[in-house]
């Protein structure tokens, strides 16, 4: 099966070509067309701004997810070859800034009306979800008998958790099979990327600002500054990172104030490393604690990390650690945490097994579409 999968719903303009064969995901073309220095300057998405730009982005985007130079063999005739394969088209229609959904959705509502190719929406949480399938080379469905019904497939084994952390969510989930979905906790404020963000910004580090404090965290030391971690005494999976980001504004004002001027502390290289550390320790503390509490409760089989925080090092390396190694851990490569198309083309596929198709006629965006009930 060939799926052509759209994403727009932040920053980034999207389009992948992932071929589904013989049980493994085949990602031909991942295009991901970046905004993050359109918006560095406002330090956050402006989302008039990231419309516009999709809207002179998402054809030549698409146009160079189905010409794929590194299958010219195979695809060369660009458009005309591709198009008689393909199965469907899978956009992201929710949650997001409604602009920049828009976008995408209408555009895959326009081409599948024109080229005759069935239309899937996705939840764009649910792609983050199977992102870590692009990297698996797992086979495909394979039901499996066993106490509690667990079923083998595509690398997942149900129960499973999935902590879903980036800049706009940061949930515990658990699924029980394709598509079911329960919501175990989430954040009442800030997502945990929001956190390392606004952390970045007041640091005047740039956007986004996760990976500026994870580059400067690994020279610093993470025990430098005490910062709090909200919630984690509580025997449940909610999450807040709100009081954080005011401890952390408090911290700052302090280490900027100094007799001389030009001498303040915070302009030292060493303690805006150490600041990175501390602060990136105290997120990752709170996710790991968080997560061990939902597995304690609901013994999954796997336990998935996705979403753009997913690419952080220590986040990786500390749930390796932490989890019981009885639990199979699906973390997506690095290139498969930010936002693109391939992993909406994936969870796109699972629709489409399914004959779960919408008329180009009535697809809708929809900013606040709730995976969970
Ligand atoms: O999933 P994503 O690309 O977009 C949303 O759906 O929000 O996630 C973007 C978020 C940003 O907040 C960014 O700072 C964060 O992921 N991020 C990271 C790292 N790389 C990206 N956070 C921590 N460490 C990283 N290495
Ligand atoms: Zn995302």
């Amino acid at each position: 099966m060939l799926i052509l999968g759209i994403e727009t719903s932040c920053d980034d303009t999207c389009a992948a070509l992932v071929e589904v064969k013989r049980g493994k995901f085949r990602v031909v073309k991942n295009v991901v067309a970046s905004q993050a220095n359109l918006h560095k300057k406002y330090g956050g998405v402006v989302p008039e701004v990231a419309a516009r730009k999709h809207v002179e982005t998402i054809i030549p985007v698409i146009n160079e997810a189905l010409n794929s130079p590194s299958y010219t063999q195979e695809w060369a005739g660009g458009w005309s070859r591709v198009l008689p394969k393909l199965n469907a088209i899978a956009v992201t229609s929710g949650p997001g800034l409604i602009t920049s959904l828009h976008v995408g959705v209408e555009t895959a509502k326009a081409l599948s009306f024109a080229w005759s190719i069935p239309l899937i929406g996705v939840n764009h949480i649910e792609g983050h979800i199977y992102s870590p399938l692009l990297s698996s080379h797992t086979p495909l469905p394979v039901p499996r008998r066993g106490p509690g019904g667990g079923r083998a497939s595509t690398g997942i084994t149900f129960p499973a958790i999935a902590l879903v952390v980036s800049g706009g969510h940061t949930e515990l989930i658990l699924m029980t099979d394709h598509g079911k979905y329960k919501l175990l906790g989430r954040t009442r404020d800030d997502a945990a990327g929001e956190a390392f963000d606004k952390s970045a910004k007041m640091l005047s580090l740039g956007y986004p600002g996760g990976p500026e404090i994870s580059k400067r965290a690994e020279k610093g030391n993470p025990r430098a500054y005490d910062i709090p971690r909200p919630m984690i005494e509580r025997d449940d999976c909610e999450f807040s990172f709100s009081g954080m980001k005011n401890a952390i504004r408090l911290l700052i004002q302090d280490l900027s104030t100094s007799a001389i001027p030009r001498v303040s502390p915070i302009s030292r290289v060493s303690v805006r490393n150490d600041l990175s550390a501390s602060i990136e320790q105290a997120i990752v503390d709170i996710l790991i604690n968080k997560s061990l509490k939902a597995t304690e409760k609901h013994n999954p089989k796997t336990f998935i990390l996705a979403g753009g925080v997913a690419a952080n090092k220590n986040l990786r390396k500390s749930l390796k650690k932490a989890l019981p190694k009885k639990i199979k851990l699906l973390i997506p490569n690095i290139r498969y945490c930010q936002d693109n198309a391939a992993m909406i083309a994936a969870t796109g596929y699972f629709q489409a097994k399914k004959k779960k198709f919408t008329k180009y006629d009535t697809l809708t965006a929809h900013a606040n579409w709730e995976l969970v009930e």
